[in-house]
């Protein structure tokens, strides 16, 4: 996530700006920049790359003598990481300089009337055209020129905004990306989260949706969308700087479960645009090119490839093209088939995954198109794509992925109805109401949080000391099964396995014995029966099992000694909301056995060796 500090008051400004980016690191970028009124004009620096390199470039701050400016560190969603590319951008006559957390999803139409109407743009950003929309509604007045601006934008986004004509103070807005305040006697603060400004002030207050804040060095004046004044109430911040990083929670793993609902929007909103069609920008696939493909070959590597497997049956389903999933690690060494005739989807959230990338070698190498589905923009998983297909999660920092694979699903579940239609395998009114049901999944997965935390926090105390865990389920469920069980293991260090519910009988059903520890997934409807048997002839043996399934399935509960209900959805979807209820079994489980979530032994957040 991109991270924003404003500062204006009697201190040098730059110094501040520098010290607050550093605190914010930890939110992951790849590039960095500060803008600062000095002597009548707004002077910006910025440079791909880390902090240190900006802060060399103006001498840890001391060359910028200013007291009033706004600095951004870069989450690269639009435009790869680059000097041209990060923030701030400045207007095309230099009046306005912006940084911005978030996605304008309507930035295509605003770009074209801008350029239409005679403006220049320097970056491939969305974000720069805040800068210009607003040098072209400025008319003198800071705070409706700022309004015109915001009314005009679609998506999310927190915004710092320099003006030269007003060089003693700056604005910022908050819509659906968090922005906070910060007051002291020295000056006024603004910044993406409290780390940026603890070692200034611990006098804060959050902006609420919409509003609009303008700052002096001895005053702060807050407006709501309509330019009212809206009177804040001021807090004391008591956290440390480390608790704040995650936002209050224990764990990077349980926020990164928690932001799942706005990841999963951010990815799926900005695909699907308002007259109901699928974008998928990055993705250049004609129906030429899908009616061309023999085969599909989807490689990956640990979660990610669990999501492969879900993709599998979904592409399969919809395009009636064969579908192969593959470790990519065999992938490359086992002299695949693979020609012109071939769409390689490859899948990685860090975009440099040895083994991930050289299958994706190995198979371009062998005439492949290749389409990569990637959360880090400018990794070389994607610089070495055809189609690039991001997933807007956000940086991932616990070792353990959870909103990078549910982002990747969803592009799954959209690359399949994108080629479906193209191919016109698909009926208009089907697309239509699927796609109405995808734009619900956040909230959906919303839903299942809330619903279900309490009874997995409750399960994982009853169960945190059991040696071993196995995970059943048939079709997607398999596949969801193959992920749940790798997020127990990875994190709380309990043996598990993950098995084809019709395939335990042929050996593994030997482990099983008195209060052996099985999990079901009983989602999909069209094997459910076939899954209870599988759970009854676990039970036979003493299992004690816990069973996922809907909450029109109520016929599991007399096989079950545990059952998680889950909201109805269309059965596509249904990983999606499957998985996060064990997602958190995975975490409070380890929580309860003391162990170091965020970076279990022996793992690294992107493995870049063979
Ligand atoms: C999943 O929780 C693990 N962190 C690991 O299996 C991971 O999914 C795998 O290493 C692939 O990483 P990538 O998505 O960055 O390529």
């Amino acid at each position: 996530m991109c991270g924003i500090v404003g500062y204006v008051g009697k201190q040098q400004v730059a110094p501040i700006l520098l010290d607050g980016l550093a605190r914010l690191e930890y939110r992951g970028y790849d590039s960095a920049g500060i803008a600062c009124m000095e002597n009548g004009a707004i002077q910006v620096y910025k440079a791909k790359g880390r902090l240190q390199t900006l802060s060399d470039l103006v001498q840890g701050g001391q060359a910028v003598r200013s007291t009033l400016g706004i600095g951004h560190t870069r989450w690269a969603t639009h435009g790869k990481p680059s000097d041209e590319n990060s923030h701030p951008h400045l207007s095309q006559h230099g009046r306005f300089a912006i940084v911005h957390n978030g996605i304008i999803e309507n930035y295509s139409e605003i770009k074209n009337a801008l350029l239409a109407a005679g403006m220049t743009f320097a970056s491939e950003t969305d974000s720069e055209v805040i800068a210009n929309l607003l040098e072209q509604n400025y008319t003198g007045d800071l705070l409706r020129a700022v309004k015109a601006t915001v009314d005009a934008l679609e998506g999310s986004y927190a915004l710092g905004i320099v003006c030269r004509d007003h060089p003693d103070r700056f604005v910022a807005v908050r819509h659906a990306s968090p922005l906070i305040v910060g007051l002291s006697d020295d000056g006024n603060f603004v910044a993406s989260d409290i780390p940026a400004i603890l070692a200034y002030t611990r006098t804060i207050y959050h902006l609420g949706e919409g509003e609009i804040v303008e700052l002096t060095g001895d005053a702060v004046r807050v407006f709501n969308s309509d330019l009212e004044p809206v009177i804040k109430q001021a807090e004391e911040v008591t956290w440390d700087v480390k608790s704040a990083e995650k936002d209050g929670y224990d764990y990077f793993m349980e926020k990164e479960i928690m932001e799942q609902p706005r990841a999963l929007h951010d990815t799926i909103s900005a695909r699907i645009n308002d007259h109901g069609q699928i974008v998928l920008d990055g993705v250049h696939l004609t129906r030429q090119d899908i009616e061309g493909f023999r085969r599909i070959y989807i490689v990956a590597c640990g979660s990610a490839y669990h999501v492969g497997m879900v993709g599998k049956y979904i592409i399969e389903k919809t395009t009636r093209i064969p579908v192969e999933v593959d470790l990519a690690s065999e992938f490359r060494y086992r002299d695949p088939i693979v020609d012109e005739k071939t769409l390689m989807i490859i899948i990685s959230q860090s975009g440099e995954t040895a083994d991930t990338l050289a299958a994706l070698r190995e198979g371009k190498a062998r005439g492949a198109r290749i389409l990569s589905i990637v959360n880090v923009v400018g990794s070389s998983i994607a610089n070495e794509s055809d189609d690039v297909l991001y997933t807007w999660a956000g940086p991932e920092i616990a070792v353990a992925t959870t909103k990078a694979y549910s982002t990747q699903l969803s592009m799954m579940y959209l690359i399949a109805l994108y080629m479906a239609e193209k191919l016109e395998r698909i009926e208009k009114e089907e697309l239509r109401s699927l796609l109405a049901s995808l734009m619900q999944l956040p909230e959906l997965v919303q839903q299942v949080i809330t619903r279900t935390k309490p009874q997995i926090m409750a399960l994982a105390k009853q169960f945190h000391q059991v040696e071993h865990a196995y995970y059943l389920g048939r079709n997607v469920d398999y596949a969801v099964a193959m992920e749940a069980s790798l997020k127990l293991k990875e994190v709380s260090y309990v043996h598990s396995e993950a098995y084809a519910a019709g395939e335990l009988k042929h050996g593994t059903i030997s482990l099983i014995e008195d209060g052996t520890l099985v999990v079901a997934m009983a989602g999909c409807h069209r094997v459910v029966e076939k899954t209870v048997s599988n759970i009854q002839e676990v039970k036979a043996r003493g299992a004690t099992v816990i069973v996922v399934t809907t909450e029109d399935n109520t016929g599991v509960e007399r096989v079950s000694d545990h059952v998680i209900y889950l909201p109805k959805v269309k059965e596509m979807f249904l990983p999606s909301v499957e998985v996060v209820p064990m997602q958190m079994l995975g975490f409070y489980m380890a929580k309860e056995r003391g162990c170091d979530v965020d970076k279990p032994r022996n793992l690294a957040k992107s493995v870049t060796v063979e």
